[in-house]
């Protein structure tokens, strides 16, 4: 990994900041390629970066269940069945959630009783599901369209530094 340096992220123009943060979680991961070290990084990144959250992390496809990974912010449950949650459901969909009021979501899972809104991407390795990337806000309808794009780039940047050919050199 490259050293970490501190940057002031302006997400008045979101498409400006994503394009920004993309760059950096690129530098940040570059030749690492373990799992649970580049999502540690990854979501200290996103929770440093993009204002208004409360949660950033990782939920990993284990034995056919999600198991929390690396993350930011409150204390998290620990296991998420496919087809439950809204992690479980963008899992199982393999397609983006962007949920602007959780409480609204049936069989939402609330880790932390201040999230109001909930973006959950997942993590395809080809046609192949490792995990998701889920964000939560205390701020209703904090996500939108520009903000899926963003992470979903995010995840891609993920996803590719775990393949030692994508990134160049281990070092
Ligand atoms: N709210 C999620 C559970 C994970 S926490 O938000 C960290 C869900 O409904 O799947």
């Amino acid at each position: 990994m490259s050293t970490y340096t501190p940057q002031n992220y302006d997400f008045s123009d979101k498409d400006a900041g994503y394009a920004q943060l993309a760059r950096t979680l690129e530098a940040l991961l570059h030749g690492e390629h373990d799992a649970v070290a580049n999502a540690a990084n990854a979501s200290a990144l996103i929770f440093d970066a993009l204002p208004e959250l409360n949660w950033a992390g990782f939920y990993f496809l284990k034995d056919g269940e999600l198991v929390v990974g690396p993350f930011q912010g409150k204390p998290a449950c620990v296991r998420i069945p496919l087809g439950k949650g809204v992690c479980g459901t963008a899992a199982a969909q393999r397609t983006t959630l962007v949920v602007p009021d959780v409480h609204a979501f049936p069989g939402h899972i609330a880790c932390d009783s201040a999230s109001a809104s909930e973006i959950v991407v997942p993590l395809l390795d080809g046609a192949e599901l490792i995990g998701v990337l889920d964000l939560d806000s205390p701020r209703p309808a904090r996500f939108d369209e520009q903000d899926r794009r963003g992470l979903e780039r995010l995840a891609q940047i993920y996803v590719a530094s775990l393949r030692p050919a994508a990134s160049g050199h281990r070092g």
